[in-house]
């Protein structure tokens, strides 16, 4: 726990002339249907660690494709995706990646639907030799830092949308990433449950040091980010140097060691956390067929497993 509550505050000075960018698209092009499409278009972007960067566009300007590329859900049909200045190239290292260093927030929140608030979380941190017991604890204090202390054991039905969209950032911030890539986080919600989201993403970033990528339609929302890449037609038009890239607005200072000890003691146990009348229903009340929930699990549990060598 102190480890992770450790990087979770660490703050980490941008620097971006003397180190590689944390991570860089170099003259990327994404085309689909043998060229017939063309997502993205020779793509030259840098981001540093600690910067917190707004990606604005219309709609099919290739916003997703970028995201999915900084992730490597998905490869480039042209040039290099690099991460510390390193050229990323194999899947088992983009799957390295994400379960350790990057975290992704969808517009549709993607819980599973049988899992309760806290299980969603935990899938995060398997296959990564945690034993049960913390992952529970580590995926509870995620819950906590995102205000969700007493909804852990509710299933997804059970929460609002904003509550949702919480659970899903527990679950991409549990492994105290240093990239975390937002695609239209407030997209789905009111504009109540939007700021709400977006205050927490914001906070998360200026406290845990978190490098972050947010793709939005909203002018606002970006504003609140040190630097606007603007893009149209599979190309960025403006990458929002002008801005400053080392425009950062200072936050608290990170906790000393007592303090950093005192946040831990107080970290409550998941038993202090949940109130008798938080408990998940029963499996025969879950909306969803049972097969279809056990099914999504294995896909899921698939994806996290670690690839042959
Ligand atoms: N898998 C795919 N197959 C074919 N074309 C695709 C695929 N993914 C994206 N595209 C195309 O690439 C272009 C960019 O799509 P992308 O999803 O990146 O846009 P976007 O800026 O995120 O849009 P929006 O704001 O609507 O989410 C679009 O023309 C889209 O149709
Ligand atoms: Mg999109």
């Amino acid at each position: 726990m102190k480890g992770l509550l450790g990087r979770l505050f660490r703050r980490k000075a941008p620097d971006g002339l003397s180190t590689p960018p944390l991570i860089a698209l170099a003259g990327v092009s994404r085309a689909f249907d043998d060229g017939a499409i063309v997502a993205l278009e020779s793509v030259d972007l840098a981001v540093h660690a600690g910067e917190c960067v707004a990606i604005l566009g219309p709609s099919g300007s290739g916003k997703s494709s970028i995201v999915n590329l900084l992730s490597g859900i998905d490869r480039p049909t042209g040039g290099r995706v690099l991460w510390n200045g390193r050229w990323i190239k194999s899947r088992r290292a983009w799957a390295r990646l994400r379960r350790r260093e990057i975290g992704i927030v969808f517009q549709e929140f993607n819980l599973l639907p049988t899992l309760t608030a806290r299980e969603n979380v935990e899938i995060a941190l398997m296959g990564r030799g945690i034993a049960v017991a913390e992952r529970r604890d580590l995926a509870a204090a995620a819950l906590v830092r995102v205000g969700l202390g007493h909804r852990v054991k509710h299933l997804p039905y059970a929460l609002s949308g904003g509550e949702r969209q919480r659970v899903a950032i527990a679950r991409a911030i549990v492994n105290a990433p240093r990239l975390l890539l937002a695609d239209e986080p407030t997209g789905n919600l009111d504009s109540a449950n939007a700021d709400i989201v977006a205050d927490l993403l914001f906070n998360l970033q200026r406290d845990g040091g978190m490098t972050l990528v947010l793709v939005t339609h909203d002018d606002d929302l970006a504003e609140r980010c040190q630097r606007c890449v603007r893009m149209r037609d599979g190309k960025i038009v403006d990458n929002g140097h002008a801005r400053g890239r080392l425009r950062l607005v200072e936050g608290p200072p990170m906790p000393s060691e007592p303090a950093m000890a005192a946040i831990d003691q107080a970290t409550p146990d998941v038993a202090d956390i949940v109130p008798p009348s938080a408990t998940a229903a029963p499996l025969t009340e879950i909306a969803p067929p049972i097969a279809e929930a056990t099914a999504a699990i294995a896909r899921v549990a698939a994806a996290f497993r670690e690839p042959a060598e």
